[in-house]
């Protein structure tokens, strides 16, 4: 297999072309460091990090009112040292929150100042130092409204309040919305473009929509469907970023390896696609290698979903994805 330091990285394919490449970095709580080649990697091939949990409610506000930010300094800390930017994950959420958050009582606990004082504790920690954040994710399911404490205390006042939280405390951030399952046609996003019309109507601070982008070699979008998807978002002036790409191979049929190309293909072309929007600027992927990715605990017979192999190896994925974004013209 080719090596990776055989061309440029993809940092040095994407700079020129305005355009972020980034990772989700694994910030154990405790535990071994990962090895070297780890960070090695991050530094060499990615401009852009983003916490793959440390940033979120339940490691950034353990106990009530107590805020712990130890979990992600280290990835600032690199990021710093390395030039590279951090992207912000995630202010609100249903999931990943500390279980005092969980126990909230409507009728005793006032819902909407605790969501408030998380948002503006952890928007202020990381004020001009985060570029974009994902101010509130996945707010639709099964067709609808997901029924959540922060949608039943705040109802429609939800993305409006967050928001406008957000922009308090970060007032240079980059405010996105984030979520799955909206990178094709269907009832999701025509939800999700409703909400955020209905939020630049109310004169809401919203900048862009993350595409999660969590998908199989089957299941992926095509090039018309993501296409559809990322013009509809920019035509009511908003950016986009793919936020948490990853696209998993079976491991239960037969060795993974045999479905490596097919993958490389589906990056590519989806890679491809979105960077032909200019407001398309920033592609971070749910980590960068098979070593670490959340995929096969979630999806059972599943995994080998990122550009490299767990010994760093780069993986066809890796060349196709590096390939697809020399497709976006270099900015004038
Ligand atoms: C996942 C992490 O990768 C896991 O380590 C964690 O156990 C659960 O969350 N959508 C998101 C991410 O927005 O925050 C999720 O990350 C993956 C799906």
């Amino acid at each position: 297999m080719p090596d990776h330091h055989d061309g440029p990285s993809l940092r040095e394919t994407a700079e020129p072309r305005r355009l972020r490449v980034g990772a989700a970095v694994k910030l154990p709580r405790r535990g071994r460091p990962e090895p070297e080649a780890y960070w090695r990697v991050l530094g060499e091939q990615f401009d852009t990090v983003v916490a793959e949990n440390a940033m979120k409610p339940r490691w950034t506000q353990p106990e009530r009112g107590q805020f712990d930010f130890t979990a992600a300094d280290p990835m600032t800390t690199f990021a710093a040292q390395h030039g590279q930017a951090v992207r912000g994950h995630t202010l609100a959420w249903h999931s990943g929150i500390p279980d005092w958050m969980k126990e909230l009582d409507p009728q005793q606990d006032a819902i909407a100042d605790v969501l408030r004082d998380h948002v503006h504790g952890v928007a202020d920690r990381y004020r001009g130092r985060v570029f974009a954040w994902d101010v509130i994710n996945e707010v639709f399911d099964k067709g609808g409204w997901r029924d959540t404490l922060w949608r039943r205390a705040l109802g429609d006042d939800l993305l409006p309040s967050v928001f406008r939280w957000a922009h308090e405390h970060a007032p240079d951030a980059e405010l996105f919305y984030n979520d799955y399952g909206i990178e094709k046609p269907g009832w999701k996003i025509d939800a999700t473009l409703a909400e955020m019309r209905r939020l630049l109507d109310l004169g809401v601070p919203l900048h862009g929509v993350g595409l999660q982008c969590h998908h199989t070699v089957h299941d992926a979008p095509t090039e018309s469907q993501l296409a559809d998807v990322i013009g509809r978002i920019v035509d009511l002036g908003l950016k986009v970023h793919l936020t948490e790409i990853d696209i998993r191979v079976p491991t239960n049929d037969g060795p993974a390896t045999t479905h490596y190309d097919q993958q490389a293909e589906v990056f590519g072309r989806m890679i491809r696609t979105a960077v032909a929007f200019p407001a398309m600027d920033a592609v971070l992927f749910w980590g960068f290698t098979d070593r670490h990715s959340w995929v096969p605990s979630f999806f059972e017979g599943w995994g080998d979903a990122l550009l490299f192999d767990a010994n760093f190896e780069p993986k066809p994925a890796y060349f196709a994805v590096r390939e697809a974004i020399t497709t976006r013209p270099p900015a004038g």
